[in-house]
């Protein structure tokens, strides 16, 4: 760790039965959450690993960015709860927070704006790399390939150990991210590409590359632009998630942030993580009607049927995820700005999770409804494909993955991340000339 974790003579002394032999760990303490025993000694001195698949009960890093407690539904920011932040802040002034450790004053909030929309332009030659992927390519699989490209367009910021350089580089995956996912949806419905414009805000301009055409003036309602802000905001970072850690460790062995920034979009995609506002609204088509929902309730509570209620529970929340209660409030905004009264899913939806709240199944297993359950509703309303959610969602981490990456270059105790096993394969054998083989 990076020495910013704090140790006391608190210890945990491990014991290995039938021997004399124990060892003694320190336990550290971050500045609120649980303390955390620190193993790094413990295979020197009993020999042994330890086992964690899926990491729950293991801080692979120590991190200023997010503080969650999942049990009381709290998301912090630098210690600036969600809510405050989706209410008074602005994206762009998150990202600075998560970035740089402070809300900006107003000169570095304009020089900070202005650093990032300076970006939004691509490498016109980044262009032809569209025209190689197939019209119904999904958009993830555009964002993965054109993402990546990245490193090979700006050389001038590939120098991880370089402060500015790294700066450089945040500043541009920041900015031209919805520029390459407006794109990759320009190209899959086959209108031209729309260039960026940087007198407008950032989600305005995302909005505005989104459904902009060239034959005709267009211009971005500022409610929905705001919420568009505020969906960004609610998804810009949520500390060491799978895609995180992706990024994380792609980043320890020195790859350059383009390259690791493409890993985390890659992790992202799993309907488990970043696909699941996808899959919620597929859930909700099938359901069809609020007729269904029991049928549909009994499918998921059925161990063999591998049927999830998507939308639903978390790794860490085991109370509410605080996202979800400003998704919702969102939700009925833009509905509202778009003149949609009586929207079936959305009442399918707040039906579903009605039902879902107070049935025994969920109520003991804590789960609740997450960030994604309202948000495919928003964007669908907004016009967006389904294909598009998850892509929207990794322009908005991409602000969480660089933060997380730039904390952990500047970690002078930073090295290789390298997860141990428990082998339970053959043990060595020899080799068996073909003729000789049963
Ligand atoms: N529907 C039905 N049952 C569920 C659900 C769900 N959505 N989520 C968890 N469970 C059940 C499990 O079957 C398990 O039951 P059991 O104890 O009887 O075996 C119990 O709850 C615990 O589940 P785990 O899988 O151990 O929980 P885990 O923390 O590993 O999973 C996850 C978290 C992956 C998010 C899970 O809740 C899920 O698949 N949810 C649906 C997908 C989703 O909405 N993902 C978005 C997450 S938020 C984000 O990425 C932004």
């Amino acid at each position: 760790m990076s020495g910013t974790a704090a140790t006391n003579a608190q210890t945990v002394t491990i014991t290995l039965d039938g021997t004399n032999r124990t060892a003694t760990l320190p336990l550290l303490h971050g500045s609120i959450g649980p303390s955390v025993a620190d193993i790094r000694k413990l295979y020197n001195e009993l020999g042994i690993f330890t086992f964690d698949p899926g990491y729950g009960g293991t801080a692979a890093c120590d991190s200023k960015i997010t503080y969650i407690d999942g049990d009381a539904g709290i998301l912090l920011h630098r210690g600036y709860p969600i809510d405050q932040l989706a209410e008074h802040s602005t994206f762009l002034e998150v990202a600075h927070l998560l970035l740089n450790g402070e809300l900006p004053n107003a000169a570095e909030k304009h020089a900070f704006d202005m650093g990032v929309m300076r970006h939004t332009m691509l490498h016109e030659q980044l262009r032809s790399f569209y025209n190689g992927f197939r019209r119904d390519a999904h958009p993830m699989a555009v964002m993965c390939g054109v993402v990546g490209a990245m490193s090979a367009f700006y050389h001038d910021s590939l120098d991880i150990n370089d402060p500015h350089h790294r700066k450089i580089s945040a500043f541009r995956l920041i900015a031209k991210l919805p520029t390459i996912a407006a794109w990759a949806y320009k190209y899959a419905i086959g209108q031209p590409f729309v260039y960026p414009r940087n007198d407008l805000g950032y989600a305005e301009n995302f909005l505005y590359m989104m459904n902009a055409t060239p034959a005709e003036e267009y211009k971005v309602s500022p409610i929905l632009a705001r919420a568009m802000d505020r969906i960004l905001i609610l998804h810009a970072d949520h500390e060491q998630n799978a895609s995180t850690s992706t990024v994380r460790l792609a980043g320890s062995t020195g790859a350059n942030p383009f390259a690791c920034i493409a890993a985390g979009i890659a992790s992202l995609w799993g309907p488990a993580h970043g696909g699941a506002n996808e899959a919620v609204l597929k859930m909700l088509a099938e359901i069809g009607t609020p007729a269904n929902i029991p049928d549909f309730i009994a499918k998921v509570k059925d161990k063999n049927s591998n049927v999830r209620l998507m939308g639903f529970g978390h790794r860490v929340y085991k109370n509410f995820d605080p996202r979800a209660k400003i998704m919702e409030r969102t939700c009925h905004e833009v509905l509202n700005e778009l003149g949609i009264k009586d929207d079936p899913l959305l009442d399918l939806a707040m039906e579903l999770e009605r039902i879902a709240l107070h049935d025994e199944y969920f109520v003991a297993r804590k789960l609740y409804p997450n960030v994604d359950f309202y948000s495919g509703i928003i964007l669908k309303a907004m016009g967006f494909p389904t294909s598009m959610f998850t892509v929207l969602f990794a322009v908005a981490r991409t602000v969480g993955w660089i933060s997380q990456w730039k904390e952990m270059i500047e970690d002078p105790s930073q090295r290789i991340g390298r997860p141990r096993q428990i082998y339970t394969g053959p043990v060595q054998r020899d080799y068996v000339p073909l003729p000789d083989r049963g």
